[in-house]
């Protein structure tokens, strides 16, 4: 097959939701639909509880069966399907907002009953910032939720997108019968089932058609009405307004009763981009290319202490890679090869020997990598937009034993390497500010770093509110800035200025005062330097 051809029948993408919207359950039901698991409950939930806070080993358990899950490939109807799993838990929040950088699209699921809600909110955020474009799949309709009109209307004002229905719910709750499904024309009957694939489907090319009534009796005159309105209100389907990220269709159905998920699945199959291209310090790269190049987003340590091995997860963007061949590693600029590159099926993991764009590879390394790096077959390049997320928690990290204080430093490098936490220092004193998205990962570090690095450390809170990288085309600004505001200039790892604001009205204040200063709540700005 030609490298065309291959990535032709590629698609890379994730399912994205609040917790509890039923992330897990649409997703084990694709499998079931790709053939790559057989029954029911296959699929465990990443999920991290809460009361697992203080249980750390109950922590990496459950990340353990997120690594499992971590890529999960399969086939349908001649396509190969890259499903990109993201922690269910917020506090991993920006494992999962680097994932998005890997895929070309992604799936979100919304409670009919709960709709937007605030973990939707900042993962769409991230979607929007790269225009990713969006399917929405609004479950649970076998329960009483809010009126589907409220619910589009709720959608395009959180979520600063607009929205097109292609399936239409009839009724809800118990008295829910099924969708129509505004694309195909057809009647998709409701009956709850667990397992079995449902194909209780009518065409319908006319709804005026008197059969319609026999069949969804008094619902039949809502759903005509209905319809009118939709085709009246939404603009006709436009596949470039979704694939640029402005429309998102919109699908409703109940994934537990793998109803509704066909129809989105077929049409996810139908209109979702192939393996894109990505932007790099030099040049835009396409797939196409011959030339193989790709980035990591994610790495997963080992925490077996025989086996220290970790695995970097890489985003395959152009051409083959190939097993034994030698790649050139940009930032340490230095000639790698892999002898035993994985790839996921399902909850399998095997040796492969080529891949191509769009595809994720796991490669053992044993500590060359940082999330970020860039592969190719020789050029300097480095893709771009693999960003580090303002985090919203804040701790000193102190060292508990002065005697160890080389493997603490070693130790909380590697792990901000790795992702787990950003790291900033404060002067004078070359203070550690730990900065993360959710409080489990304190545990996490303080953890890691006593049986990893045999450091011992403790945390102390900082009350700062948002960390915010600043730049200017002024650089005599900047330094006043920096200067003005030194016991809230933290420096990242790679020495730029970061202003750690102690309150949003601080932040407020600091941008009115210093209109040329620019705040960034992203480090996406960053030009890596070759
Ligand atoms: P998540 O990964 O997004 O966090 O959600 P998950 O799929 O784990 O689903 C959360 C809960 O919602 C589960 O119930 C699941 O069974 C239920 N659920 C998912 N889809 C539907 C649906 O279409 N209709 C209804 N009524 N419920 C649905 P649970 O009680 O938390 O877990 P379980 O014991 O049922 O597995």
């Amino acid at each position: 097959m030609s490298l065309q051809e291959e990535i032709k029948k590629r698609r890379t993408f994730a399912i994205i939701s609040h917790p509890d919207a039923g992330k897990t359950t649409l997703t084990e039901k694709l499998l079931l639909f790709g053939g790559a698991i057989q029954t029911a409950g296959a699929v465990k939930s990443n999920k991290i509880k809460k009361t697992a806070t203080s249980d750390f080993m109950e922590i990496e358990r459950q990340r353990g069966i997120s690594v499992a899950t971590s890529v999960m490939g399969f086939e349908y109807s001649g396509i190969k399907i890259n499903l990109l799993d993201t922690p269910g838990h917020k506090d991993f929040a920006e494992d999962t907002y680097r994932t998005l950088t890997a895929v070309d699209s992604v799936i979100l699921v919304i409670d009919c009953a709960n709709g937007v809600e605030s973990q939707t909110e900042k993962l769409m955020e991230v979607c929007r910032m790269r225009d990713t474009p969006v399917i929405i799949f609004i479950n649970k309709m076998d329960r009483e939720g809010k009126d589907p009109f409220d619910l589009l209307d709720e959608l395009e004002s959180k979520l600063d997108i607009k929205v097109r229905p292609l399936s239409w719910p009839i009724n809800m709750g118990a008295r829910f019968k099924g969708v129509y499904d505004i694309y195909d024309k057809s009647l998709n009957l409701f009956s709850a089932n667990k397992t079995k694939i449902s194909d209780d489907i009518i065409s319908f090319d006319n709804l005026e058609d008197p059969q319609l009534d026999e069949i969804i009796e008094d619902d039949a005159a809502t759903l005509r009405h209905d319809i009118h309105l939709i085709e009246g209100v939404y603009d006709p389907f436009d596949i470039n307004k979704y694939l640029s990220g402005e429309v998102a269709p919109v699908f409703f159905g109940s994934a537990v009763n793998n109803f509704g998920v066909k129809e989105m699945l077929d049409t996810f199959i139908r209109i979702s981009p192939n393996p894109q291209g990505r932007d790099t310090t030099i040049r835009y790269i396409e797939p196409i290319e011959n030339k193989f190049s790709g980035f990591v987003f994610k790495i997963h340590a080992n925490l077996d202490p025989k086996h220290r091995d970790r695995i970097a997860f890489l985003r395959i963007v152009s051409g083959e890679f190939e097993r034994n061949k030698f790649y050139h590693h940009v930032r340490l600029d230095k000639d790698l090869r892999f002898s035993n590159p994985t790839s996921f099926m399902a909850q399998d993991k095997s040796v492969i020997d080529e891949a191509y764009p769009g595809d994720v590879i796991g490669l053992y390394d044993a500590g060359n990598f940082k999330i970020g790096d860039t592969l190719t077959e020789g050029e300097n390049f480095f893709y771009k937009g693999i960003p580090a997320f303002s985090p919203e928690i804040f701790r000193e990290l102190i060292n508990k034993d002065p005697m160890k204080s080389k493997q603490l430093d070693k130790g909380i490098e590697q792990l901000t390497d790795e992702g787990v936490a950003q790291l900033f220092y404060l002067q004078p004193g070359n203070r550690k500010i730990v900065g993360v998205v959710g409080e489990l990962q304190f545990d996490v570090i303080q953890y890691r770093l006593e049986h990893e690095y045999k450091a011992s450390c403790m945390f102390q809170p900082m009350s700062f509110f948002k960390a915010c990288w600043v730049t200017s085309a002024d650089k005599l600004k900047l330094d006043e800035f920096t200067k003005r505001k030194a016991n809230n200039i933290g420096w990242d790892k790679d020495g730029n200025p970061v202003f750690l604001a102690p309150s949003e009205w601080l932040l407020n204040t600091a941008r009115q005062d210093y209109p040329e200063v620019v705040f960034h709540t992203t480090s996406d700005f960053k030009e890596v330097l070759t």
